[in-house]
């Protein structure tokens, strides 16, 4: 099944690739910051047909035209463009999120990086791989020596879970902090290295199933903030290459 993930997942990205600095149409959701472009509806009409055509019972949970029960053993998780104000603003971050789970259990995932053309791939048990080569979280155990990415949700205004405050915790104990607005990419360079923790709350299965994969199967840990397990559902995700991590909770704890 891997091997559909990864080809669809690069046909959606050849979708999304064309209309790149092209004249989208924009609808909101929530707030100014929120929106949908015409470019991530055809991106999930594309994953949608594939599916349709070659599973049609099975069960779909996609971002913008929500879920669909079969009561099928397994469903499919998309985020069509994840990294939309990245997209709409010329900023060439954003990627393709595809994960399968079987019962509630993932079990393979693709996220493609769409203009550096980089597939991130990985099935339970198998290993990860960038472009079909293996690929493993850092070594670091020293949070001081350690660059570190997060995002922010579309309701940052009201800061949730003083989101601010612990960004700014981490800004002071670590290397550096990035920001790069696609929670699928972030988790990718968790689970390549180049970050050795990432961490943000009020994601969606959709942000996180295929990411959380990877980070896993590279070896890294993930979890809430009180360092207990989570799934797609949960609210606060931490995914590091296992070594900082209780450095990490202790922060987001402001210990
Ligand atoms: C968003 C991105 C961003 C994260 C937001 C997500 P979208 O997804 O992953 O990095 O900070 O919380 O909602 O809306 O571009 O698919
Ligand atoms: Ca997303
Ligand atoms: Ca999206």
């Amino acid at each position: 099944m891997i091997n559909e993930i990864i080809e669809i997942s690069r046909e959606a990205g050849e979708v999304i690739r064309e209309g790149f600095g092209k004249k989208l149409t924009l609808e909101y959701k929530t707030n100014i910051s929120d929106f949908v472009t015409n470019i991530d509806k055809a991106s999930e009409q594309k994953i949608i047909d594939f599916i349709k055509k070659k599973y049609p019972k099975h069960n779909i949970l996609a971002e913008e035209s929500g879920a669909e029960n079969f009561n099928s053993d397994y469903t499919w998780v998309i985020d069509p463009l994840d990294g939309t104000v990245n997209f709409a603003h010329g900023l060439p971050i954003f990627s393709v999120s595809i994960a399968i789970l079987r019962k509630k259990e993932i079990i393979a995932g693709a996220i493609y990086d769409v203009m550096n053309n980089i597939m991130f791939s990985s099935e339970k048990g198998s290993g990860s791989f960038q472009n079909g080569k293996r690929i493993y979280v850092s070594e670091n155990s020293d949070l001081d020596k350690s660059l570190l990415v997060t995002g922010f949700p579309y309701n940052i205004k009201q800061n949730p879970d003083n989101a601010i405050e612990k960004f700014s915790r981490f800004v002071l104990n670590s290397r550096g902090v990035r920001r790069l607005g696609s929670a699928a990419i972030d988790l990718c360079y968790v689970a390549n290295g180049t970050f050795d923790g990432f961490w943000e709350v009020n994601l969606h299965p959709w942000d996180m199933a295929a990411g959380m994969l990877l980070v896993k199967e590279a070896g890294g840990k993930i979890t809430d903030f009180t360092n207990n397990k989570n799934s797609i559902f949960s609210k606060q995700l931490l995914a590091t290459n296992g070594k900082v991590h209780d450095r990490m909770i202790q922060i987001l704890n402001n210990n």
